[in-house]
């Protein structure tokens, strides 16, 4: 079954859903399927989001600056220096369970680093990457 993005956002502004990362990530690629059809999430390609450097910031110039070179390290913010727990899924944090925890954090991390949001499609790509790694 798949759930559109904006369905699991309004469930999680009501009640707090769990869902998983699996479920999540459909979601966002359905949303992407609307615009460029046929689209299937790539680890590969969210695997070279994580680790490519854009020329916005000078601190934070890549996800990896916080979230280390693996997600399922745990990470270092590179400004503050808290500690971050890993992304991936299997390293044991509720990770991608919370789809506006989720949404909340790709919108602030994907602004400071590319200077933009990131679309349906990079997050599918992401938390395929992210799901899949060892
Ligand atoms: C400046 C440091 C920093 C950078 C750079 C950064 N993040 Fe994060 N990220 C954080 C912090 C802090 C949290 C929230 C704390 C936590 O959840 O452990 C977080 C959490 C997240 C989450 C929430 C996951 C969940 O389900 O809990 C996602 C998604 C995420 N980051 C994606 C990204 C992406 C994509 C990039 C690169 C475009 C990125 N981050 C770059 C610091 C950073």
């Amino acid at each position: 079954m798949k759930i559109p993005v904006a369905l699991m956002l309004l469930a999680a502004s009501t009640a707090t859903w769990a869902v998983t990362p699996g479920q999540l990530a459909e979601a966002y690629a359905s949303e992407a399927a609307t615009q460029s059809p046929g689209f299937r999430p790539s680890a590969r390609r969210g695997a070279e989001l994580y680790a490519r450097r854009f020329a916005v910031s000078d601190k934070m110039p890549a996800c990896s600056a916080c979230h280390t070179d693996s997600p399922v390290q745990e990470g270092r913010h590179a400004v503050t220096g808290k500690a971050i727990k890993p992304l991936a899924p299997r390293a044991g944090a509720a990770r991608f369970s919370d789809p506006a925890k989720v949404e909340k954090w790709f919108r602030r991390n994907c602004t400071e680093v590319l200077g933009r949001e990131c679309s349906a499609a990079e997050k599918a790509d992401f938390i395929a990457f992210v799901s899949e790694a060892k």
